[in-house]
C-alpha cells in the first residue's frame, strides 16, 4: 500500500478532519437518508471513518438493536463513543468487513487516496448483504478546470501533477459508477456538488490548513513553487474571491438480491 500522505500523524489533521465533517456531514446524512435503510436494528459500515462523526449519527439512528461499524486505518483521532458503535482497525484493500452483513455501507473521501481502488471497492460491495445499500462519495476535481483568475488554475494544474505522483486520484468521482457497473452492479444512481466559496470561508479555511501543512513536499516536489502557493493562500484570506473546488460525487447502488448473487462479478474492469 503507498503511504496514506494525509495521514493522522500530520499536525493539523484532526482540523482538516473537524473541518470536513462540518463541510460534509450535512450532505452525507442526506444521502444516506434518501437511501431508507438506516432504521432502529440496521447494520451498517463506513470505511474510512476518519474522526468518525458520520458513524456515531449512525449509531444513533441503528439504535436499539443496531450496529454501527466505524473502520478505519487509523483510529487515533475518533473522539465518539456510543452504545451501537462498533469501532474497527483494519484496511479495505485488504478484504470485505463481514462479508454479505449490511445494510448500508459507505466510504467518503476514502478511496481516492487508495492505490488499489477496485479491490477496496469489491470488497464494500462484498460486505453488503443481499439488497443492501452501498453509498460511496469521492471528490472530482473538474471545477478547477474553470477556475479564475488563470494563475489559480496554474496552481490546481500543479496539485493535480502532484496528487498523481504521490498516488492520489482526485478524478475518482467520474469513474466510480462505472466501476459499479463494471462489477454487474445494477440499479445505479448519483449526483455531484460542488461548493462555491469564497476567501475566509470555511473552505477556504481548509485549504488553507492543507496548503500550508504539505507546502514542503508541493514545493520540492517540483510542481509548484513558493510564489504560487503564496498566491493561492493570498485568495484564500480575501473575502472578495469566489471559487468552486471539488465536485463531490455520490454515487449509490442496491446489491443483488440473494439468488441473483453470483451475477456480480468481482473481477471485471472499467472504462469511462
Ligand atoms: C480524507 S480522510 C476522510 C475521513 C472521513 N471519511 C471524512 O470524509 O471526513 C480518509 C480516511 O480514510 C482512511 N483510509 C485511507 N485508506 C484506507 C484503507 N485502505 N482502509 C481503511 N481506511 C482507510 C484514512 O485513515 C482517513 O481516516
Amino acid at each position: 500500500m503507498l503511504e496514506y500522505i494525509l495521514g493522522h500523524h500530520l499536525k493539523g489533521e484532526g482540523k482538516r478532519l473537524a473541518l470536513m465533517s462540518e463541510l460534509l456531514d450535512p450532505m452525507h446524512r442526506r444521502h444516506i437518508e434518501s437511501l431508507g435503510v438506516v432504521k432502529p436494528g440496521a447494520r451498517t459500515l463506513e470505511v474510512g471513518c476518519g474522526n468518525g462523526s458520520i458513524s456515531a449519527w449512525l449509531a444513533q439512528h441503528v439504535a436499539p438493536g443496531g450496529q454501527a461499524v466505524a473502520f478505519d486505518l487509523d483510529l487515533s483521532l475518533v473522539d465518539v463513543r456510543a452504545p451501537c458503535l462498533d469501532l474497527r482497525k483494519g484496511d479495505i484493500v485488504a478484504g470485505p468487513v463481514n462479508p454479505g452483513s449490511f445494510d448500508l455501507v459507505t466510504a467518503r473521501a476514502v478511496l481516492h487516496h487508495v492505490a488499489d481502488a477496485e479491490a477496496a471497492i469489491a470488497n464494500l460491495v462484498a460486505s453488503l448483504r443481499p439488497c443492501g445499500a452501498l453509498l460511496l462519495i469521492e471528490p472530482d476535481f473538474l471545477p478547477v478546470s474553470i477556475a479564475e483568475p488563470p494563475e489559480v488554475r496554474a496552481f490546481w494544474d500543479g496539485w493535480l501533477e502532484w496528487s498523481r505522483e504521490r498516488g492520489i486520484d482526485y478524478q475518482i468521482g467520474r469513474t466510480l459508477a462505472p466501476r459499479l457497473a463494471a462489477l454487474g452492479l445494477e440499479q445505479i444512481g448519483g449526483t455531484a456538488e460542488t461548493a462555491i466559496y469564497n476567501g475566509g470561508s470555511a473552505w477556504a479555511d481548509y485549504w488553507t490548513l492543507t496548503i500550508t501543512e504539505l507546502r514542503g513536499d508541493l514545493v520540492s516536489s517540483g510542481k509548484l513553487n513558493d510564489t504560487l502557493v503564496d498566491m493561492f493562500l493570498g485568495y484564500c484570506a480575501d473575502p472578495t474571491w469566489w471559487t468552486q473546488t471539488i465536485a463531490f460525487t455520490a454515487v449509490h447502488v442496491r446489491a443483488p438480491a440473494a439468488e441473483q448473487t453470483a451475477s456480480v462479478d468481482r473481477s471485471a474492469r472499467f472504462r469511462i
